[in-house]
């Protein structure tokens, strides 16, 4: 499938992920944080019991910069400062099992980054039995993890597999060595093959891999031989992501030439030819740059109208409390986010104060719910249902973009319903902006430099 050069350039604008909805760019910057408290309480005793809670714990150090990446994490080679940030997310998590009264009942866990194998495996099995302690964990738990191929060693996979661990996530990102050495992350193949191998044989059930498109010096040969050696080793599931460009807020893309980077085009076509090849070789397109193999239980979730999407990326959990632990995490209440400072000195200092640390957030109203739901159905499912009392806001703000996003080809739509075309899921961020009220009522913060290109 080609798509019209002229699309892709009227739709390459900032737009957000929609990992939340409202984006971060309009929560409030120090939230209320007895309210914060109640909301959780409340959400957590409203839920625990019937569906478990999720836990996002985020382990910000890795050993090196790669240029081009936009989390939050910390560079250092020096393994002491593991023992400090362990004490640190242990004392938070101690405050916030005082907020709960009742053990909970953790239901999906992951461990996120940064670089999570950057701790040692006693380290880890310390962190896990400090969660561990007085909680009930789910029969059908889903722990994951996010480890680097480079660092991922057997003992981590064998503690890990222990300790319940049964899906991993390895960044693999390009194979080729002029991307790699680019974007300063040498990485051998055989050190992917080694830790993918390492996990099937401990008893692994799900192995993703993380690949991106549009980095400095990708070319289509590249990118070609890249998924080709992917396809061989038959990861489960692959987040094939769009290259998000934001050197404003992530200064180590500015170590790179910005004329090493494709255009719109040519970055369209490298994810076109990525996609071909994974979908002949029997991997299905999700939606947003997730693909998943058959037999992966993603794929089970997004065939039978119940994947979830949340800041952790697309899940098969729709729990509705999600709580973050350590540096920048986010919590989502479903009716209130919370996330922590992003400044590790001062994510410490709060905590030893006994204090949470959570400094920005957002408490929805009821409208932000139902645009939110609108939202998270055209991510998880490409269509969504008006609710008649919405009507007159979806009037005022979201059918005349409809209307403009019908004349290009991308969704079909009536008063009741909107679905999404096969040209239109290239351009899903796209469409799902036009549902978001925040952005279409301050129009001009599309002009400010917050978000990535939609390509
Ligand atoms: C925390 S990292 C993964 C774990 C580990 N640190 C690693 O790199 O192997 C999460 C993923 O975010 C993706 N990522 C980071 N920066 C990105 C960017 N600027 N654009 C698109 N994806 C990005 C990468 O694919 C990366 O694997
Ligand atoms: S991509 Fe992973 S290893 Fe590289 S800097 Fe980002 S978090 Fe660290």
């Amino acid at each position: 499938m080609k798509i019209d050069p002229i699309l892709l350039n009227k739709y390459n604008t900032g737009v957000p992920r929609y990992t939340s909805y409202p984006t971060v760019p309009f929560w409030k910057d120090g939230i209320d944080i007895e309210h914060w408290k109640e909301v959780f309480n409340n959400q957590f005793h409203k839920n625990n019991i019937d569906s478990g809670i999720s836990l996002y714990l985020h382990l910000p150090f890795c050993e090196s910069l790669c240029t081009y990446c936009g989390c939050n994490k910390k560079i250092t080679t020096n393994h002491n400062v593991e023992s400090e940030y362990l004490n640190v997310i242990q004392k938070e998590w101690i405050i916030y099992r005082q907020i709960m009264h009742e053990p909970p009942i953790i239901r999906e866990l992951h461990l996120g980054g940064g670089t999570p194998t950057f701790f040692s495996p006693k380290n880890l099995i310390r962190l896990m039995n400090s969660i561990f302690e007085n909680s009930v964990i789910h029969p059908k738990h889903e722990f994951s993890i996010e480890g680097h191929p480079n660092n991922t060693t057997k003992k981590h996979i064998e503690t890990l597999y222990n300790l319940g661990f049964r899906r991993i996530s390895y960044g693999v990102q390009d194979n080729d060595p002029e991307v790699q050495r680019i974007i300063n992350r040498i990485q051998p193949l055989e050190n992917v093959i080694r830790a993918t191998h390492d996990a099937r044989a401990v008893g692994f059930k799900s192995v993703n891999y993380d690949l991106i498109y549009g980095l400095p010096k990708q070319t289509p040969a590249s990118i070609e031989k890249t998924i080709r050696q992917i396809i061989e080793l038959r990861p489960d599931r692959i987040a094939f992501y769009s290259y998000a460009h934001v050197p404003w807020t992530s200064r180590g893309q500015r170590l790179f030439d910005e004329n090493d980077l494709p255009t719109p085009e040519q970055k369209m076509a490298l994810y076109l030819i990525g996609k071909e090849l994974l979908m002949n070789a029997g991997y299905t397109d999700i939606g947003m740059d997730h693909f998943a193999l058959p037999n992966d239980d993603l794929y089970k979730a997004w065939q039978d109208g119940t994947l979830h999407r949340n800041f952790m990326g697309y899940t098969t959990q729709n729990t509705s409390l999600l709580l973050g632990l350590g540096v920048s995490s986010i919590s989502d209440a479903g009716i209130a986010f919370a996330q922590n400072k992003k400044n590790l000195h001062e994510y410490y200092e709060e905590i030893n104060k006994g204090e949470l640390a959570v400094t920005r957030g957002y408490f929805l109203n009821d409208e932000d719910v139902a645009f939110r739901k609108y939202i998270l159905d055209i991510s998880c499912r490409n269509t969504t249902v008006f609710n008649p009392k919405d009507l007159p806001v979806l009037k005022e703000l979201t059918f005349p973009e409809l209307e403009k996003l019908k004349e290009d080809g991308l969704v079909e739509w009536d008063e009741k319903e909107i679905n999404v075309t096969p040209t239109g899921r290239h351009f899903i961020r796209n469409i799902c902006r036009a549902f978001d009220l925040h952005l279409l009522r301050n129009q001009q913060m599309d002009e400010r430099p917050l978000f990535s290109k939609a390509i």
